[in-house]
């Protein structure tokens, strides 16, 4: 590509650090498009011969159809995914090829493809997510009014519903998708035009290419355009918020599935065995989704530290933006769909949680509420609920099982009602505020979480069906179409 002014080829012990191919491949397709636009541009500029510019339109389309098809991938030996749509495009059309580069770099180009495969990703990661919250929001409903214990210091704190529980990662994915959507807003720019650093001679139209491409917006500057990767960083973060959610909950399944607590049952489907003991189903499924987070939190950390540094402009430093996004990307599509399969088949344990509600005490809080309600300070009442507390454990029986006498005998104020508000049933219908555990609030909630789903779903729809409207126009209006 620049063999004019160098003496001899690059030394084969140096290529495999210049070499991206391994990490860039998989923007041919994006590449492809990128060059189609560009191609669409330069020809309606007048700037290419209407013969080379048919040439190329065709080279350009066969590979982008075969690259479809499955027929065509980007290996070789080549420095990278660019040099190789050259080298085969010149193949293919000969002597016209020589034209495509006009009025562009590989550094506007690099930025195009990758900008165009991140939206693909991101597309693609809010649809799986939906999938999953789908999964969530069927099991809070499969759920109904079912009581589990809820948390603290992983100790029995309250009652609450399991549908609550349920929901809780209905809204943990519901702002990681927003903040893939968010960060969309920011990769949805073109940069092509900006060209190495300072922008293009030839006159073409950014913003035509940037609709033909399915972007948004053009960029501003063309050494901001060219030389960051803010976008990288800022959707590889949104990727990690999402795998530290899905990491917590997979730590919260391993013990909700493990014999001390078995509140669920996973199938087989998603166990292994043991190679040694023939007893075992371990959830090692649920362990690479927990360490997902690592491995996301080391490439977005990678990615950082790469960024760090590097003088605006383009540097070869930015070549490796690609290896952490696409880590971190694989990462949380393979552990998103992972808790869909778990999220649709877990078995809930009735039984189980039943017994976890006894014993701990859980509705202790109602004994003290039940006293601010008739007039005592809370500070008080909680020390007049510990001793009723002391009184159920001496005579080794849950709360409401307790004699009223008992209650009197620490408090006057104690009337027969008290025994049904210190149930679990009783502690969870109190709690009856918006985002409370009572059931009309979380049938609410749940109602609300679905509508949430449906617009993430529809945000999905209309974003592919712009990118593909817009491919469409570009096929349209590229060089070298086949005569209808
Ligand atoms: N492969 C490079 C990258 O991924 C793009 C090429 C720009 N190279 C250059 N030497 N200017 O960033």
């Amino acid at each position: 590509m620049w063999g004019g002014r160098f003496g001899e080829e690059p030394d084969p012990a140096v290529t495999p650090l210049l070499s991206a191919l391994e990490v860039d491949a998989h923007l041919l397709r994006w590449d492809l498009l990128g060059s189609l636009a560009h191609l669409t541009s330069l020809a309606e500029a007048g700037v290419v011969p209407a013969e080379a510019a048919q040439a190329l339109g065709r080279g350009l389309r066969e590979m982008l159809a075969e690259t479809d098809a499955g027929r065509l991938e980007a290996a070789g030996d080549y420095e990278d995914v660019h040099s190789f749509i050259e080298a085969t495009l010149a193949a293919r059309v000969g002597v016209p090829a020589g034209w495509l580069h006009t009025g562009r770099s590989r550094n506007d180009q690099v930025v195009t493809a990758f900008r165009l495969d991140l939206k693909d990703r991101i597309r693609r990661l809010v649809s799986a997510v939906a999938d999953l919250q789908e999964a969530v929001l069927a099991q809070a409903e499969r759920a109904g009014e079912l009581l589990a214990p809820g948390y603290t210091h992983l100790q029995r704190a309250q009652p609450v519903l399991l549908a609550h529980a349920w929901l809780v990662h209905c809204w943990t994915l519901g702002r990681d998708t927003a903040r893939l959507r968010d960060a969309y807003r920011r990769v949805d720019v073109s940069p092509l035009g900006s060209g190495a650093i300072a922008g293009t001679a030839f006159p073409v139209d950014r913003r035509r290419q940037a609709s033909l491409l399915g972007f948004a917006q053009i960029s501003s500057n063309s050494i901001d355009a060219t030389g960051d990767r803010d976008f990288v960083f800022e959707a590889v973060a949104a990727v990690v918020g999402l795998l530290l959610h899905l990491s917590r909950w997979a730590e919260e399944l391993l013990l909700w599935s493990s014999q001390e607590f078995g509140f669920v049952r996973l199938p087989d489907a998603v166990l292994t065995g043991s190679s040694l003991m023939p007893q075992k189903r371990n959830p090692d499924l649920l362990e690479l989704v927990r360490a997902q987070a690592g491995v996301g939190l080391g490439a977005l950390v990678g990615l950082g530290a790469v960024l760090k540094g590097v003088p605006y402009g383009y540097h070869r430093d930015l070549q490796e933006d690609k290896a952490p996004a696409v880590t971190a990307f694989q990462s949380a599509a393979m552990a998103v769909a992972a808790m869909t399969v778990v999220a649709r088949r877990l078995e809930v344990r009735a039984d189980r949680l039943a017994a976890a509600l006894r014993g701990g005490f859980l509705t202790a809080t109602e004994v003290a509420d039940y006293l601010v309600r008739r007039g005592v300070a809370f500070r008080e009442a909680h020390e007049l609920a510990g001793r009723v507390v002391r009184a159920a454990e001496a005579a080794d029986c849950e709360l409401w099982e307790l004699p009223l006498e008992a209650y009197r005998a620490v408090s006057p104020r104690f009337e027969a009602d008290v025994l049904q508000a210190v149930t679990p049933r009783g502690a969870v219908d109190a709690r009856d505020t918006p985002g409370g555990t009572a059931p009309g609030r979380v049938a609410e909630a749940t109602a609300e979480a679905r509508a949430t789903v449906t617009v993430e779903r529809a945000w999905v729809e209309q974003a592919a069906a712009a990118q593909a409207e817009a491919e469409r126009r570009l096929l349209e209006a590229a060089p070298g179409a086949k005569p209808a």
